[in-house]
C-alpha cells in the first residue's frame, strides 16, 4: 500500500515533486476534459472553521471537475465543533466518510493534529497566521507560468507581513530556489516575523525591509500585495490605523517595470485600486485560475491517481 501523504506545508514536497505537480497542473490546463473522470466515485470533505470563498470553492470545483463529489461544512458553528468536539475526533469521523479532506482552522497547527489522526490525506487550507500551502502552490505555479521559471527574480511582498499566512508560506517555499531576492514592504507594526528573517539569514538569502513602496518599485519583477488581516488584530484601533497604509494605484504602477506582475492571494479590500484591474500586469485573477489547476493536480497526487 502507498504511504498516506498530507499537505501541511509547501516544504512537504521536494522541489522535484513540486515540478511534477506543476507539470501535471499544466497538462490539466491543456486538457480539462481528459481529467474529468479521474476521481469518479471519490469524495472530498471540506472542513472550514474559518471564512473562505476562494479556497473552499476552488477545492470543491477541483474535485467536481475531476468527476468526484464534495461534502463538508463552511461554518463550524453548524458542526459538532460547536458542541465541543475536537478536531482529532472530527477527522476520525470524516475518515469514515470521505477519501480526502481539506481543512481550514483559526488555530495554528490544527490541521497537523487532524493529519496525525487521519486515515485519509489531509490538506491544510490555512491554519491561523501560520501556513497556507495550497495558496503557495497557486502562487508558485502562477510565477512559473508568467515568468517561465522559479528562479532569479526580485519579489516585493507588501502589506500585512506579520499575520499574513500566505506570505509566510510563500517565503518558505521560495527560499529553496536560486537567485531570489526578497523586499519586504510593511509598516513597522506589521513586519515579517523574526523566525522568517532568521531563516533567510541562515540560508544567506538576500532580503531588505522597507516602509515606502515607491522607493523600491522599479526593482521588482513581482509585487505580492496582501490584505491587512483584520481578524488577527488584537485591537480595532490598530487595524483602522493600518488598514489603508498601502494603496497600489496607477501613479505607483507608473514606477514599476513594464513587465512586473502584481499578485494578490485575494480577497482584496483597498490595497489595490480597481483602476488597475485591466492593467496587463495585474495577474491576481489569473492566479485564481491557476489555483484550480494546482488543486486538481494535488488531489490526484495525494490520492495516487495517475
Ligand atoms: C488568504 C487567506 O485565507 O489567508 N486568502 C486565500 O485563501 N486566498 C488571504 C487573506 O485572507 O488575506
Amino acid at each position: 500500500m502507498e504511504k498516506l501523504r498530507h499537505m501541511m506545508n509547501p516544504l512537504d514536497f521536494s522541489v522535484e515533486e513540486l515540478e511534477s505537480l506543476f507539470d501535471l497542473a499544466g497538462e490539466i490546463e491543456r486538457d480539462m476534459e481528459g481529467y474529468s473522470h479521474k476521481c469518479d466515485g471519490k469524495i472530498l470533505a471540506t472542513c472550514f472553521y474559518e471564512p473562505s470563498t476562494r479556497t473552499r470553492l476552488s477545492f470543491e470545483t477541483a474535485m467536481l471537475r475531476l468527476g468526484g463529489k464534495c461534502m463538508g461544512f463552511a461554518d463550524a458553528s453548524n458542526s459538532s465543533a460547536a458542541k465541543g468536539e475536537s478536531v482529532a475526533d472530527t477527522i476520525r469521523v470524516i475518515s469514515c466518510f470521505a477519501d480526502i479532506c481539506a481543512m481550514r482552522h483559526p488555530k495554528e497547527g490544527a490541521p497537523m493534529v487532524a493529519a496525525s489522526k487521519s486515515s485519509i490525506p489531509v490538506i491544510n487550507a490555512g491554519d491561523g497566521g501560520h501556513q497556507h500551502p495550497t495558496q503557495t502552490l497557486t502562487d508558485l505555479l502562477t510565477i512559473r507560468s508568467l515568468y517561465g521559471k522559479l528562479s532569479n527574480f526580485t519579489i516585493g511582498l507588501c502589506g500585512d507581513l506579520k499575520f499574513g499566512r500566505t506570505v509566510h508560506s510563500l517565503i518558505n517555499a521560495l527560499s529553496r530556489y536560486e537567485g531570489i531576492r526578497f523586499i519586504f514592504i510593511s509598516p513597522k507594526e506589521l513586519r515579517v516575523p523574526d523566525y522568517i528573517t532568521e531563516m533567510l539569514r541562515q540560508k544567506g538569502i538576500p532580503y531588505e525591509e522597507v516602509i515606502k513602496l515607491e522607493d523600491i518599485m522599479p526593482q521588482l519583477d513581482f509585487l505580492y500585495m496582501t490584505r491587512v488581516q483584520k481578524e488577527r488584530f488584537f485591537n480595532e484601533e490598530d487595524y483602522i490605523r493600518l488598514r489603508n497604509f498601502y494603496i497600489l494605484d496607477k501613479e505607483k504602477m507608473a514606477l514599476a517595470k513594464e513587465n512586473m506582475f502584481i499578485l494578490h492571494p485575494l480577497p482584496r479590500v483597498n490595497e489595490i485600486s480597481v483602476e488597475l484591474d485591466d492593467d496587463p500586469r495585474a495577474a491576481y485573477f489569473k492566479q485564481v485560475q491557476y489555483g484550480l489547476y494546482v488543486r486538481m493536480a494535488l488531489i490526484l497526487t495525494l490520492l495516487n491517481i495517475k
